[in-house]
């Protein structure tokens, strides 16, 4: 029998995507989950799950067993690099051929982020590898950015005028799944993800009404301001400080680079976001809350 492909962050915003793309292709893979039970309840048996836990070296052997392939994601806030590294090193144990590794638009030049220790680690345990560099994901919106959104009819980050070429995340799946896969092909390979336009969140917020149909303004918060303001919502700090620094990268410009990848990968054209708004439209509707 041949191998499988482990999704790691099944449950999780980009994780979940990857699994969807498979299932189109016809990928046989294992969806990596900290507790079955709830996952099965929520996503049904379509799925072969296996339990994971990132902080539980205990879990690897199994979640590992017939995998050649691995969709790494790191999940935010949960844990620090040293686990992605005991596991990474437990996957070159087991004879794990390739990892197409989650991380982040010009993570070379942001050491103070943990996806650069991460892609150190996977570089040195001599595994074949894939990075996947993903700008902002356009899922923000209906996910960190859609309480303020809907509740107070504003988009609330501190990223001043500065552009972003917010991507899909469900174009990052498709890459994944290409990239896993085919994996000879894109082997020791980084990718920059980007959508295909850069626009200031003042544009998002004028999009995004008139696909709503009221008007969201950009609140353009500065970093000191989101930072309280979040803090106080009861938001992890640390996710805070994070957030509040890759907005002040936008804000100054860092946000705004163009990649031709996905174009390249791919053989299309990266989803607008028009496109997602119009896909999502639901989600931004004030009955969601
Ligand atoms: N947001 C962006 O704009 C953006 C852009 C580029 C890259 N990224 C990167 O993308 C990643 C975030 O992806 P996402 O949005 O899919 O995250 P997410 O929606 O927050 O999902 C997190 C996933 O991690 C799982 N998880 C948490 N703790 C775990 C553990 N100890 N062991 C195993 N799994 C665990 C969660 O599972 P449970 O259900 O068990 O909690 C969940 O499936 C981050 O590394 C981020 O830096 C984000």
């Amino acid at each position: 029998m041949g191998k499988k492909i482990l999704v790691t962050g099944f449950t999780g915003n980009a994780g979940h995507q990857v699994a969807l793309s498979l299932l189109d292709r016809g990928s046989a893979f294992h969806a990596a989950v900290r507790n079955v039970g709830k996952a099965k309840a929520e996503y049904g048996g379509q799925f072969q799950y296996v339990p994971f836990d990132l902080m539980d070296p205990a879990s690897f052997d199994k979640a590992l067993q017939g995998i050649d392939r691995v969709f790494l994601m790191y999940p935010p806030n949960a844990c620090g690099p040293e686990w992605i590294k005991a596991f990474v090193d437990n996957c070159r144990n087991k004879g794990v051929r390739h990892i197409v590794y989650l991380s982040v638009k010009d993570v070379q030049y942001m050491p103070f982020l943990p996806h650069y220790q991460n892609e150190k680690a996977i570089q040195k345990s001599g595994i074949s590898y894939t990075f996947l560099r993903a700008g902002y994901f356009m899922q923000n919106f209906n996910l960190f950015l859609l309480d303020e959104i809907l509740k107070n009819n504003r988009i609330y980050v501190p990223a001043g005028k500065g552009k972003t070429s917010f991507v899909d995340v469900r174009d990052v799946a498709d890459a994944a799944a290409l990239v896993l896969n085919d994996p000879i092909v894109h082997r020791n390979k980084s990718y920059t993800l980007t959508g295909n336009e850069a626009l200031t969140f003042y544009d998002a917020a004028k999009l995004l009404s008139a696909y709503t149909g009221r008007e969201i303004t950009y609140a353009s918060p500065s970093s000191k301001e989101f930072q309280h303001y979040m803090r106080q919502k009861g938001t992890d700090p640390d996710f805070v400080k994070i957030a509040a620094r890759l907005h002040m990268l936008t804000k100054y410009g860092f946000a705004k680079g163009i990649a031709e990848d996905f174009q390249k990968l791919m053989n299309k054209a990266a989803t607008s976001l028009e496109q997602y708004f119009e896909d999502y439209r639901e989600d931004f509707q004030k009955d969601q809350e």
